[in-house]
């Protein structure tokens, strides 16, 4: 016998799910006091619990487990609170979770007395391994087990104020379940409780453990729902776990299926592997550009009391909710995204349409300020847009090959990523202010007797001397390559040249870059910066030609 075996597929030849979309949000119901609890190193204290069901209630849930009263004393107590302290919002529903034992639901009820309505969820498990190793039981038994738990929990309701209860059945390990065995056990518990299109049950098809891909839990959905007679009458809820990494996409196929509500925790907190993520699966609703009910524009803030009240930390790369989700590291990304959002304010867009990114990080509360950061992945896109948006500075193509080959040997050498500053600061270290043997203090024509060529004097300070040279040539650059060579022999070619202005708001600033070849066969750049372009260039060759005296012969 094979150690694995392969989940079978679900017949259902003509399938309807993979041709709808989602359209509406469901109805949600966390369940991060119950399931997300119980999963917990160190289960929360009172003040937590209160703390995240305020919380829950400022995202908009309107129905939250709150937990399970007949197991845990801490539960009873909170539940107790809840209802003694009215802290429960008219709006919200509060749902306890009880096994099909007489002695554990009559506790429940105690729990749950004076509360406005609350959901009674009962479960027992029906998969087939279960019912073989666990309870050694017969269909008809475990089948028995849950009318029972109805039968009661149905007396039991009968005492509280109409309205006050409402029911929830769960077929715990339902993705274990024979289809036809998991209907009949639904029905037989709807018979008890006799549903209406207007008093509807819950019916939660739990995911217990996620066994196979996601699209075959929305086949069991799909086949169930088909079958399911009551169905009208019943509100069919998703609860899928995540052992294969696939629990929202299961609980988003699901939807698709045909279900009206879904259960799950903020992050994913729940047993082993997690619950399903509700932040993820309604922001990525969100995304869709649909209305997912819940308001996580607070995102920073719903995470912290999660994470406080879990002990538990949400990781760097959780979709929405991570410290690096809106961060690029990749060069190419980082040009595309700051490409992506200079046309979204070019064009006034109100569409959302930037590469990479799925959603505005400004929605959830989180900035686009982090999104570049470089490393030693980045390539020359990302320093050159952080030069540009630090120094207002568009590098050509060649200068941003040579900087990030600098930046490069920073981030190799140091192992560590490099802020925007940094960048910036090493930039004009290098090609503005480089170590300076040579200053130019002032230029100005003077006359020139050769047709087409210019005639400048210029008065510099070089290894500490002051003197006035001269020129002449093709404009001041020409002249002034040719007064420092033959004055100081000081030689050098311009091989490349680039100027822009400054973008409005700079006081009309220009930008010259200029590419020089040194006598030993070194391409140098300078970058001069200044109102006058004429200036800026001078200033750009003079930073090349220190540069080139800076390298130790
Ligand atoms: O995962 C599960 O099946 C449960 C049930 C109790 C609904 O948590
Ligand atoms: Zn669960």
């Amino acid at each position: 016998m094979a150690k694995y075996v392969p989940f079978p597929p679900i017949h259902l030849p003509d399938r309807m799910w993979p041709n709808r979309v989602i359209n509406a949000a469901p109805i949600w119901c966390s369940v991060d006091l119950r399931d997300g609890n119980q999963a917990l190193i160190n289960p929360m204290s009172p003040a937590k619990k209160h703390e995240l069901f305020q919380t829950l209630v400022k995202i908009g849930f309107k129905e939250i487990e709150v937990g399970f009263p007949a197991a845990s004393e801490t539960d009873f107590t909170f539940v107790r609170e809840l209802i003694e302290r009215d802290l429960i919002p008219e709006d919200v529903t509060i749902q306890v979770l009880v096994q099909a034992r007489r002695p554990l639901i009559e506790k429940t009820f105690q729990a749950i007395e004076g509360a406005k309505t609350s959901i009674v969820h009962l479960y027992n498990s029906t998969s087939t391994l279960q019912r073989r190793v666990v309870f050694k039981a017969t269909k008809e038994e475990i089948i028995h087990l849950a009318i029972e738990g109805a039968e009661c929990i149905r007396s039991l309701a009968a005492a509280c104020p109409s309205g006050a209860i409402r029911y929830e059945y769960s077929p715990e390990s339902f993705t274990g379940t024979e289809i036809d065995y998991a209907v009949e056990i639904c029905e037989a518990v709807c018979d008890v409780w006799q549903p209406t299109p207007t008093n509807k049950t819950i019916i939660n098809l739990p995911s217990t453990v996620e066994l196979a891909t996601p699209n075959v839990y929305a086949d069991q959905i799909e086949l169930f729902c088909r079958k399911f007679k009551p169905r009208q009458s019943t509100i069919i809820s998703l609860h899928t776990h995540n052992d294969r990494g696939t629990g929202i996409a299961a609980s988003e196929l699901g939807l698709m299926a045909g279900a009206d509500r879904i259960e799950g925790t903020l992050f994913g907190n729940g047993e082993r592997t997690g619950n399903l993520d509700i932040v993820t699966m309604a922001l990525n609703m969100y995304t869709q550009g649909l209305d997912p009910k819940l308001n996580f524009s607070n995102l920073k803030e719903i995470r912290r009391v999660a994470e406080f009240c879990t002990e538990l930390k949400v990781h760097e790369r959780m979709p929405y909710a991570g410290d690096l989700v809106f961060t690029a590291f990749s060069g190419s990304h980082q040009d595309a995204i700051k490409k992506g959002y200079a046309a979204m304010q070019e064009t006034a867009q109100e569409q959302f349409e930037v590469p990479y990114l799925t959603i505005d990080p400004a929605d959830i509360g989180r900035q686009y300020d982090p999104v570049i950061r470089v490393n030693s992945q980045s390539g020359k896109g990302g320093v050159a847009f952080l030069v540009e948006s630090e120094l207002g500075f568009q590098l050509p193509r060649r200068l941003q090959i040579a900087f990030s080959q600098v930046i490069q040997k920073i981030t190799d050498e140091t192992g560590r990523e490099i802020v925007a500053r940094e960048v910036a600061d090493k930039f004009l270290s290098t090609y503005v202010n480089p170590p300076a043997l040579l200053h130019l203090t002032s230029f100005s024509p003077i006359e020139c007797n050769v047709e087409d060529q210019e005639r400048y004097r210029f008065s510099i300070t070089y290894d500490g001397s002051k003197s006035d040279i001269e020129g002449q040539g093709f404009g001041p650059l020409d002249s002034f390559v040719h007064a420092i060579r033959d004055s100081h022999g000081l030689s050098c070619d311009i091989l490349d040249y680039h100027e822009h202005a400054m973008e409005s708001g700079s006081d009309s600033m220009a930008v010259a870059y200029i590419l020089v070849r040194t006598p030993r066969g070194q391409d140098l750049f300078g970058v001069g910066q200044h109102k006058s372009i004429t200036k800026a260039s001078l200033q750009a060759l003079v930073a090349a030609i220190n540069r080139g005296l800076a390298i130790p012969k």
